[in-house]
């Protein structure tokens, strides 16, 4: 039966992570996945997470299976973390989290509820998006189709061409949205902005699936929280897909939540037990460590201002990168103006570079970027910053 199977393409980010693991230049560069790297090009471990673990081995947790939807304490942390300490839709209890192995369990979570719940249901996603939304849909037989983001001549977003399209979309599609430090752009709304999309979904009646996956690498915790919080008071109903890969540098772990909003405590609890009914068909139930690992930080104030400072530096780092990218590209002779690097936001910049200039980059000089051009400003390193701008000067 195997010899028959063909062979499946490489996965666009992934599996640029595979050639560039089998290029033997020494000087090779990967600026496809989104890994957050210090400057000696390591991605640490936060000293936070350390902590945690030294509190979790003294306390030698039995490792019984948890409940179908993981980890409680985990959860209410998460909505605290997300919609804030005295967010109403806390204390009237019409939301409800269950843990999900990473922002990608979540999503499939969510991919998996829709089908069942409502087969015809059709999710809008942002052109550009991250690869893996429209096969994460795809996968789970959900029906995917994609609005404006991105206008590419003003470097900026398309948000006539983003209303246009909320505006036609009919009533129960859902609208997958990026939270903040949307991948691949690097373009988040204004709260203006976020307003205005906000009471549109609201008064069409759209559901909002917002994918969290950055919170803290934008502006800050709270701050880049500000999109869901309007979506919140506009919308009864939204989804959360929330990731702790990145802010909590616990990519490993696989630790994310989902987070269903409903309209009142009793559809949260229906909702609950739908969404239980397909975590117990695909996983069974979720680990426990990295979950454990953020409930201890998330739950110790002098640990959780510690993790902040930790975020924040990260956050810094790549903020700096972005400007020594943005300038080091001016010093070498690129024609073109590259300052909109430096407003761009989270991990990635949208270069603009083309599917050719990628090739050439990767094929002459072992740097490896996706075909997009989205580039890993978090993958950037100071010491190799002069050779990747001449190479990528040499390419435009
Ligand atoms: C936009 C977006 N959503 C979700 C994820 C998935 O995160 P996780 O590694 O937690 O599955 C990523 C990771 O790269 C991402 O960029």
């Amino acid at each position: 039966m195997f010899e028959d199977v063909p062979q499946a393409p490489a996965d666009p980010i992934l599996g640029l992570t595979e050639a560039f693991k089998k290029d033997s230049n020494p000087a090779k560069i990967n600026l496809g996945v989104g890994v957050f790297t210090d400057a000696s090009g390591k991605t640490p471990l936060l000293d936070t997470a350390k902590e945690a673990e030294k509190r979790l081995a003294g306390a030698a947790q039995s490792r019984v299976y948890l409940p179908i939807d993981g980890d409680q304490k985990f959860c209410a942390l998460m909505q605290k973390l997300t919609f804030g300490a005295d967010s109403e839709v806390l204390f009237t209890r019409r939301a409800f989290t269950a843990c999900a192995p990473g922002g990608t369990g979540a999503l499939r979570i969510v991919a998996d509820f829709l089908k069942q719940n409502f087969p015809s249901a059709k999710v809008w996603m942002s052109n550009p998006t991250w690869p893996n939304h429209p096969q994460i849909f795809d996968a789970a037989g959900v029906r995917t189709d994609r609005y404006p983001w991105f206008d590419p001549v003003a470097n900026k977003l398309d948000m006539p061409g983003l209303i246009e399209a909320l505006s036609k979309l009919p009533a129960g599609s859902a609208v997958l949205l990026h939270g903040c430090c949307h991948n691949p752009t690097g373009i988040d709304p204004t709260v203006e902005e976020w307003t205005q999309i906000a009471g549109l979904l609201a008064a069409r009646k759209l559901l909002p699936i917002v994918d969290f996956a950055y919170q803290g690498f934008g502006t800050g915790i709270d701050e880049d929280a500000t999109g869901i919080r309007i979506l919140a008071a506009h919308c009864r109903e939204l989804i959360v897909c929330s990731s702790c890969s990145k802010n909590f540098s616990l990519y490993a772990d696989r630790v994310g939540a989902v987070t269903f909003v409903c309209n009142d405590e009793n559809s949260a609890q229906r909702v609950a037990s739908q969404v239980k009914r397909v975590i117990r068909a695909n996983y069974s139930n979720p680990p426990q460590h990295g979950f454990a690992i953020v409930s201890t930080i998330l739950g110790d104030s002098a640990l959780c201002a510690a993790w902040e400072k930790e975020v924040a530096d990260m956050r810094n780092r790549i903020n700096a990168l972005r400007a020594l990218f943005a300038d080091t590209l001016a010093a070498k002779g690129a024609k073109q103006d590259f300052g909109f690097i430096k407003k761009q936001l989270g991990m990635f910049s949208f270069s603009g570079l083309s599917k050719e200039q990628v090739d050439a980059l990767r094929d002459q000089h072992a740097i490896y970027i996706v075909g997009s051009g989205r580039v890993s400003v978090a993958g950037m390193n100071e010491k190799t910053m002069d050779r990747l701008c001449e190479a990528i000067v040499s390419v435009l």
